[in-house]
């Protein structure tokens, strides 16, 4: 039997004769440096390859995903994760590409909530509408620190253990959260994330990917053909500022509704007050569930390369934003300025200010709990 398949440090394409050498390709993760942070710390790469030829590049800088470059139907390579080449143009500036979020994902309104009889005050920094909030865990979130990294090696799978101390009083939050997130990079093209915390006083805790897909690879046009579907019978619509009112609405009959498969483009320019609130979409959709363990959340398919992620979590929520803050600003890696929604974000979360609607699962860590969640990304082709 012949494979094909890329060596995953020199990218040449390799032939494999045998079933039996095929099976000693093992993942392999290496690392470079990714340049300096302002304050003179170098950041490096991990890049996770696997079996396939597939790769996904993790920066220990935010824990930022960087690349993801998996296969299209005919086997062709692209990078499908919006993002930059260098440590410095992520400081520069970002709309949290590829991103860990934390310690607060999406928003808290006014950046204030009260806990155990305490209200506390986190500085905002987003003003949808404007309204200002605290968004994705304020000025210097989970997505601007350096992360310890420790590279991983299983038969099946390359990862990254990040792991961050968050103290005591850090953006406004209570208590020191001892952060460990993990990925994981395996032969079958799955990316699965591991999120991990423990406190020593109650906090908030919501933590996500800020990953943007364009399945047809970054730079290539906007995401509007490609074609959404998401495990999700009701949502939280908002007010101008973005904020849940905190009813949860049925999707049925409404340009939300992605239970069947629908191209994004198809009625995100409805005359719509939640799609004017938006932008376009940027909600948050309470997934069908019960009980624990990983749930299908979403699924994307992009018809032109026939790539297809699908994504599974164990958290109840997922906020679909199709990039409608996207204006050009930020060039991309392939030198490419990322317009107007030419990229999607599906952030596996709790809904958006948890911690002051009282209605929804609660995202309040306490001390000698543990916060652990997970979520897949399975990448494939039709
Ligand atoms: C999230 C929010 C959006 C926007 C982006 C970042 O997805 O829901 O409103 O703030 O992050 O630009």
């Amino acid at each position: 039997m012949k494979h094909k398949y890329r060596n995953a440090f020199t990218g040449a394409l390799l032939s494999i004769t045998t079933a039996a050498s095929l099976a000693a390709a093992q993942p392999v993760i290496t690392m470079t440096s990714f340049g300096t942070l302002p304050d003179g710390r170098s950041a490096q790469l991990y890049t996770l390859a696997n079996s396939q030829g597939a790769k996904v590049s993790i920066t220990n800088y935010g824990g930022i995903v960087t690349h993801i470059i998996v296969p299209d139907r005919e086997g062709r390579m692209a990078d499908v994760a919006l993002g930059y080449d260098m440590v410095e143009k992520y400081v520069a500036g970002s709309p949290y590409f590829g991103a860990l979020i934390g310690r607060y994902g999406n928003r808290i309104a006014g950046g204030k909530f009260t806990l155990d009889g305490k209200t506390y005050t986190l500085p905002t920094n987003d003003v949808p509408g404007g309204v200002p909030c605290s968004l994705h865990g304020g000025k210097t979130g989970f997505d601007k620190v350096l992360w310890d990294a420790t590279p991983l090696l299983a038969s099946d799978a390359a990862g990254l253990k990040l792991r961050h101390l968050s103290k005591d009083g850090e953006e406004g939050y209570p208590g020191n959260l001892d952060v460990t997130v993990t990925y994981w990079f395996n032969n079958k093209n799955e990316l699965r994330i591991e999120y991990s915390a423990t406190t020593d006083k109650a906090t908030p805790v919501n933590l996500t990917n800020h990953s943007y897909f364009n399945l047809a690879g970054e730079g290539a046009g906007t995401i509007l053909d490609h074609i959404l579907t998401l495990n999700a019978s009701n949502y939280t619509p908002v007010d101008k500022g973005l904020i849940p009112t905190g009813k949860v609405t049925p999707v049925s009959g409404t340009p939300f509704d992605f239970t069947t498969p629908h191209a994004i483009g198809e009625r995100v320019n409805t005359v719509d007050e939640q799609l004017k609130f938006g932008g376009g979409y940027d909600h948050n959709f309470v997934l069908d569930r019960t009980g624990k363990g990983l749930v299908k959340a979403a699924e994307v398919y992009e018809p032109v390369s026939g790539r297809v992620m699908e994504i599974l979590t164990e958290e109840p929520a997922i906020q679909f934003y199709c990039g409608n803050f996207l204006d050009g600003t930020n060039v991309g890696k392939s030198n490419c300025p990322y317009t107007y929604r030419t990229g999607i974000a599906l952030e596996t979360q709790h809904s958006p200010d948890s911690p002051n609607q009282p209605a929804f699962p609660s995202t309040i860590l306490r001390p000698g709990q543990r916060y652990e969640t997970a979520t897949l990304y399975r990448f494939s082709a039709r």
